[in-house]
């Protein structure tokens, strides 16, 4: 008899984005840095009040123009020094493993900084080493070689006076695409992943991973025929052509190929927000789930706080995925509207949606992807034009208006400047900080971090909840989401009520449940003779007693 491998750590990890320029600053220069997520590794990991994550995930913090904020890469194989330096960060993947946190870099190939030195000798002329590391084209008289746009904006390709010819960037014009067509890109891609792999790290999230290729003719893209919109041009296409490339999938092989070549388990999560259909994404799971480890999957970030729209995207996992593919659940980063502000009206979060959407997110079979700030109901800071420092929020203003609302300082107590730098904040801090912050939700049992932590811990105790099979259970009220997770003999219910009133739910079963865990404490759900009925706003995991 054949064995079952035993679960890799990414498939029962809870994942914490950190957006580093945010967590936590220590030197005053309102800039967050790797010795302040040092610092902070006790609140995630390692003693019995911390939240309990097992692996964080940094946004870049390799040296950048910061253009993009650290996605406009400068040098692969560095720190920013606003970040610190390689021994800093080799402390901090050492402080990390020491409590059992895994450390996953953001890997963002598909395009350099314009002032990485690859790009710098590739503009000099047509006939240098690297003369075609990026692409480059002559465009027809004045026109550019295509009709591609930048997600950002405008068209995607840049006239280089230098060069004398048109280069491409599907993001800023700062972000210069690299022509993945040319083996001695790949070469140099392979050569940085081996470099912070040898190092430690556990994995890499690969930013846009499915932009990498783009039509070897470069053809220009169909128009959207039902596209009413003039702002957002890029919505106006079909992207058949500068994106979703068959050679992606042989090339993300080779990637795996690399990371699966190391010990303990490294892997890749693979991002992109730019998806025609959600459901693309499953196909790079690759044959045999030989391409990407885990591959975001964004449809629950973009659904409305109905059941039916979670219940939709559920279900298409289940369907649409390839079978033994692990799933993602995301509710926000950094790129979307803090979701703690999307599920709420008005000024204050909707504290009993944001538990339940928690429990969702921790009890779905999947790797959850947490977002620094989440756990204590984080909401979007709304600036006014002068202050947005996001490139396309800037340009789009007011229609867009960026995304550093969901990028604002993490907010530790109620001290100046939420205790998160001595200096002047890059972002302002939200003024909700005096209430909304760690250190006073840390000391009040029916706080959202502590129904975190709680989830957390429930989850990383019971094997049914981090590899039982799911189960979606059908013909439930409209605002309810119900289903079940099981493994050995053990079974889970767990009932997620969307509406502000009460649901009576008929589970079909005469035998009784016991809750292990409920937003509710006193008064909440009942069950007698099979049927469960649900306070307004209320989310509950029971197990089934035998
Ligand atoms: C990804 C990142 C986003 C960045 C873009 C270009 O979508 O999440 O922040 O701007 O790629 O690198």
């Amino acid at each position: 008899m054949t064995e079952t491998p035993p679960q890799p750590w990414w498939q029962k990890a809870v994942f914490y984005q950190i957006y580093p320029r945010s967590f936590k600053d220590t030197t005053g220069d309102g800039i967050g840095d790797l010795a302040g997520i040092i610092q902070k590794l006790d609140y995630l990991k390692g003693t019995p009040t911390s939240l309990g994550i097992d692996a964080i995930w940094l946004s870049p913090v390799y040296p950048s123009p910061q253009s993009d904020f650290g996605y406009d890469v400068s040098d692969y194989c560095a720190i920013d020094p606003i970040f610190g330096d390689l021994s800093t960060f080799r402390q901090l993947l050492r402080e990390a493993h020491e409590r059992d946190i895994k450390v996953v870099m953001d890997l963002v190939v598909n395009h350099t900084s314009a002032e990485h030195d690859w790009f710098k000798e590739s503009r000099t002329s047509r006939e240098n080493p690297k003369q075609d590391w990026y692409i480059w084209r002559d465009g027809s008289g004045d026109a550019p070689p295509n009709n591609w746009h930048s997600v950002f904006g405008g068209s995607a390709w840049q006239w280089d006076d230098q060069r004398q010819q048109y280069y491409l960037h599907l993001f800023l014009k700062d972000q210069p695409d690299l022509n993945w067509r040319n083996p001695a890109v790949q070469e140099a891609v392979w050569a940085t992943m081996r470099f912070w792999l040898d190092m430690g790290v556990d994995g890499f999230r690969l930013d846009v991973y499915n932009f990498y290729f783009k039509d070897a003719e470069l053809r220009s893209n169909p128009k959207r025929r039902s596209f009413k919109g003039i702002f957002y041009k890029y919505a106006s296409q079909h992207h058949h052509y500068d994106q979703d490339q068959p050679e992606l999938y042989s090339t993300l092989a080779k990637m795996r190929k690399i990371v699966d070549s190391y010990p303990g388990d490294r892997m890749l999560v693979g991002e992109t927000s730019t998806l025609e259909d959600f459901r693309r994404a499953f196909s790079y799971y690759g044959d045999e789930n030989k391409g990407l480890n885990l591959v975001f999957n964004f449809e629950i970030l973009h659904s409305r706080w109905r059941a039916r729209d979670f219940r939709k995207a559920i279900q298409h996992w289940q369907t649409c995925a390839p079978e033994d593919s692990w799933p993602t659940w995301v509710l926000s980063n950094h790129d979307v509207k803090r979701h703690g502000s999307r599920y709420s009206r008005g000024s204050q979060i909707d504290l009993a949606r944001a538990k339940v959407a928690a429990t969702l997110l921790l009890t779905l079979k999947g790797a959850p992807f947490l977002y620094y700030g989440e756990e204590i109901g984080m909401l979007e800071l709304a600036l006014p034009h002068h202050m947005i420092q996001d490139p396309p929020g800037k340009k789009f203003w007011p229609f867009f208006k960026g995304r550093d609302g969901c990028r604002t300082p993490m907010q530790w107590c109620d001290e100046a400047n939420a205790g998160f730098s001595d200096g002047i904040p890059w972002l302002p801090v939200h003024e909700n900080f005096k209430q909304v912050n760690v250190s006073i939700a840390a000391a009040d049992d029916s706080s959202l971090l502590q129904y975190y932590k709680r989830l957390i811990r429930l989850r990383c105790a019971t094997p049914t909840l981090l590899t039982g099979v799911m189960h979606l259970i059908e013909k439930v009220p409209r605002n309810t989401l119900i289903f079940t997770r099981s493994e050995a003999g053990d079974e889970l219910w767990i009932g997620l009520n969307f509406s502000h009133r009460k649901a009576i739910v008929q589970l079909n079963f005469p035998e009784n449940l016991e809750i292990i865990l409920a937003t509710h404490h006193a008064e909440g759900a009942t069950f007698s003779h099979g049927v469960m009925a649900l306070e307004p706003d209320e989310a509950v995991i029971c197990r089934k007693i035998k």
